[in-house]
């Protein structure tokens, strides 16, 4: 071989390793940008997810996200130094519904299979499309047509539940549960807004994200971080509201005051305060929080954010509670 030729050769590999690494960092910088969950989200983190996720320390192994909902801060930022990804949800549609996106492909399949003979399916003769959808939505969702939201008797993964839920959760007015919420399933194109989902199902950074996720739990808050409870777990909390009464900064009910209660923060609490983890705690502010997480012994942080109007009656802003028990600026776990 001339000279020329292998200098030919070794411009063209030190091309390709150049080319290999710039691809690499731009989908790692792809992962850091705004990804956003697979689907919206009622009380969802995307808009604050760079915010919360600045404040969490980079030397975590484990990281687990313990009122997982759409999974906002894992799907927008970076954890690829992490050894272990958890999401848990005591929601079983919920979790049932992300346990079946791990398998990417199957969850498209079965979605476009619905679409041709099965759930999803509408008859080419059906001239209103939107009265079909809304229709099935407005059944699914009725307890006197549908036991859909009543009957937990499935295992997880259970591919035709996600399916139905897929359509259910992207079709409903700001992604709140189904059975206290409009339609809204369409976008401003005119696609059923459940063809976001089969594209991000299909997109590698997404299918990359979903295959780094180690395990999906159905369980209470409480099971979840007594199992997980290690130094090297980071649980990052996301609590449904606390109804105020008015006296705090959420007067609106919304369905959390049934769900979640007075006793299951105060509980939250408790289990919180002897856990091994280092965790951060969203909230918005209410008078409980002074006395069971003081101010002198955690990490307080706020930040103003525009909420949005189905959570909020009549303020556009409302200023999110960051509250940790380590020192965000080192790390440092606080002496319990
Ligand atoms: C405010 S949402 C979390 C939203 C999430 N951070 C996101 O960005 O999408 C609260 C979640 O807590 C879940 N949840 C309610 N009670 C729970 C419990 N006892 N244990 C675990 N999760 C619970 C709800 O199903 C809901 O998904």
């Amino acid at each position: 071989m001339s000279r020329h030729n292998t200098l030919d050769s070794d411009c063209l590999s030190l091309l390709i390793n150049y080319k290999t690494y710039i691809l690499d960092e731009y989908i790692k910088l792809k992962l850091i940008l705004h990804m956003a969950g697979l689907t919206g989200y009622f009380g969802g983190k995307n808009a604050m997810s760079s915010w919360i996720y600045s404040n969490i320390p980079k030397d975590i192994k484990k990281y687990i996200e313990v009122f997982g909902g759409s999974f906002a801060i894992y799907f927008n930022e970076d954890f690829s130094h992490c050894e272990k990804i958890i999401y848990n949800d005591a929601n079983k549609w919920q979790a049932n519904f992300m346990a079946s996106c791990l398998d990417y492909n199957k969850m498209i399949s079965k979605i476009e299979e619905s679409f041709k003979s099965g759930f999803l399916y509408c008859d080419d003769s059906i001239s209103d499309r939107k009265k079909f959808y809304r229709d099935l939505y407005t059944k699914t969702k009725n307890p006197t047509i549908s036991d859909y939201y009543d009957n937990s008797n499935f295992s997880i993964p259970d591919y035709d539940n996600s399916v139905i839920y897929s359509f259910m959760i992207t079709s409903a007015f700001n992604a709140c549960h189904a059975r206290g919420a409009g339609f809204s399933g369409f976008s401003s194109n005119n696609k059923l807004k459940i063809t976001t989902l089969l594209n991000k199902l299909n997109n590698k950074q997404y299918q990359l994200k979903l295959s780094k996720i180690s395990a999906i739990e159905n369980l209470d808050f409480e099971d979840i971080i007594l199992k997980y409870n290690d130094k090297d777990t980071y649980l990052y909390l996301d609590p449904p509201y606390r109804y105020t009464n008015g006296v705090g900064t959420h007067d609106q009910d919304y369905g959390s005051k049934n769900i979640f209660g007075d006793s299951s923060h105060e509980r939250l609490s408790t289990i919180l305060k002897s856990s091994m983890c280092r965790w951060s705690l969203s909230y918005y502010w209410f008078d409980d929080l002074e006395k069971w997480y003081p101010r002198d012994k955690y990490y307080w942080i706020s930040k103003d954010f525009n909420r949005s109007s189905a959570s909020f009656s009549n303020k556009t802003k409302g200023t999110e509670l960051l509250i940790m028990n380590y020192d965000p600026k080192t790390g440092i776990k606080i002496n319990d």
